[in-house]
């Protein structure tokens, strides 16, 4: 049965608590299919429980991977009977897994059938530097109406390949190509996330051979195989930066813990001089606070180490508080503003450009593409009972701090796509003075 649930919020008063942030979902996924390159079990701590998770633990399992679940996020996965190339549609339909197990597939079984996942509703989300990635390896891909088959002749070689633009996912797919392959792989023009950074760490725990050098270079020396290991999945920093935003906000007060604050190095620059206020208060411990009157900013966002785009959403909803004109540039996405309209609804006054503001190079430049906003402020939200339906992901998260924000009660539906990325948000908010609950 469908899950139909929704988050009833009452908002308009300062947000105060504390919240233990979860493993990030961006890198654990990832760390999931990185453990089927070995034969033998790796065993992932602080593995947040998590729709997406959840999704990825179906995959690995129809491929023949054993998985279990013992105590909080300690997951063990057994990729010894790995056994099927059929990688199957998954059920959200926009999850970013599938195209990855393509290279891990093609080393451990020598053939992989991956779906063609479709965009989503921040943008097309095409796969092409993943397929021309696994083709520099050495990969075989046809392309059919059912997904992308690719096979190998005999072991992967390695390669020097381009990316095009520092895509993560296409970094990933490099990294499980490359561990494996004969001989010594140059790849530029890397994404470097802290979740990539992650990922290098744990395939070199794994025995993996792999270096990243100055100018967005990984060189990676091919091993004839990996060994399983025990890896802890770091914190997600956009949830963190959410809470962040959400304090600021409502001029409340909110301490996240289980996050590293380096990083978010590039988020507290931006929040600073919004007026947000941050307080280190141990290793994994941040307190979030307003320092002052909220003013308007200008920010662009950009791959790693810039404003990351899963950054944008909380962050606007933060700007409708700012006096004056804020500006964003999304130059990562191309469609990433939808959810705007929505926290117009809520009084929000926010205009969507097409034209790059900004001065990033930015490849919508010119192609028309709504991907410019100005929000401007200081404006009360106010529901009178409104419901909002969740675009995405971040959106999600961004409209139930916009909710919390605004004097009234909203009600929240499509609360899995929330959930995908955050879990059960009720039952994790208890510490929060937030009034959120599950209908
Ligand atoms: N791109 C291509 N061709 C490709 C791959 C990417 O044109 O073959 C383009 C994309 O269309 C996009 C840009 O490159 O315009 C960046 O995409 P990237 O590959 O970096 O994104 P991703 O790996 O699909 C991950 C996160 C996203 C996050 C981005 C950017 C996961 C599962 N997803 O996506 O997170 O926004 O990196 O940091 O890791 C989310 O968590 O909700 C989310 C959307």
């Amino acid at each position: 049965m469908p899950d139909t649930s929704t988050y009833r919020i009452h908002g308009g008063t300062p947000v105060t608590g504390r919240i233990r942030g979860l493993g990030a979902k961006n890198f654990a996924t990832k760390a999931m299919v990185a453990a089927l390159l070995s034969e033998s079990p790796t065993r992932l701590l602080n593995t947040p429980r998590i729709g997406d998770v959840e999704i990825t633990c179906d995959m690995l399992e129809a491929c023949g991977a054993g998985l279990d679940w013992s105590g909080e996020g300690d997951l063990a996965i057994d990729p010894s009977a790995l056994a099927s190339a059929r990688v199957p549609v998954p059920d959200s339909g926009s999850n970013r897994i599938p195209i990855l197990l393509l290279g891990v597939l093609l080393h451990r079984l020598g053939e992989a059938h991956v779906p063609v996942v479709s965009g989503c509703n921040i943008g097309a989300r095409p796969v092409d530097f993943h397929l021309s990635a696994a083709e520099m390896f050495g990969a075989r891909i046809v392309v059919a109406d059912d997904g992308y088959h690719a096979t190998r002749g005999g072991p992967l070689k390695a390669c020097h390949y381009r990316l095009p633009y520092p895509s993560v996912g296409a970094t990933e797919s490099c990294l499980f190509l490359g561990v494996l392959a004969q001989g010594t792989s140059i790849i530029e023009n890397v994404a470097t996330e802290p979740e990539i950074i992650a990922l290098i760490t744990l395939l070199n725990a794994m025995g993996a051979r792999v270096q990243l050098m100055p100018n967005r270079q990984l060189v990676m020396h091919g091993v004839d195989r990996l060994y399983g290991t025990t890896f802890e999945v770091l914190g997600d920093r956009i949830e963190a930066a959410s809470w962040a935003a959400l304090a600021a906000a409502t001029d409340g007060e909110i301490t996240v813990d289980g996050i590293d604050p380096a990083t978010l190095i590039n988020f507290f620059g931006p929040f600073n001089s919004v007026g947000g206020g941050v307080s280190i208060e141990g290793p994994r411990s941040i307190r979030f606070f307003r320092r002052r009157a909220l003013q308007s900013t200008v920010l662009e966002t950009d791959v790693f180490p810039g404003f990351a785009t899963d950054w944008q959403q909380p962050f606007a909803v933060m700007l409708t508080q700012a006096a004056g004109a804020s500006i964003i540039h999304e130059t990562v996405y191309e469609r990433r503003f939808d959810y705007l309209t929505a926290l117009s609804a809520l009084g929000a006054r926010t205009q969507i450009e097409t034209h790059c503001l900004g001065n990033v190079s930015c490849r919508f430049h010119g192609r028309d593409f709504p991907h410019s906003a100005i929000i401007l402020g200081a404006t009360p939200l106010r529901s009178d009972g409104l419901t909002l339906d969740v675009p995405d992901l971040r959106a999600g998260l961004a409209y139930v701090m916009a909710a919390a924000l605004a004097e009234g009660e909203t009600t929240i539906t499509s609360v899995p796509r929330i959930e995908r990325g955050y879990g059960d948000l009720p039952e994790r908010a208890k510490g929060l003075s937030m009034r959120i609950e599950r209908r």
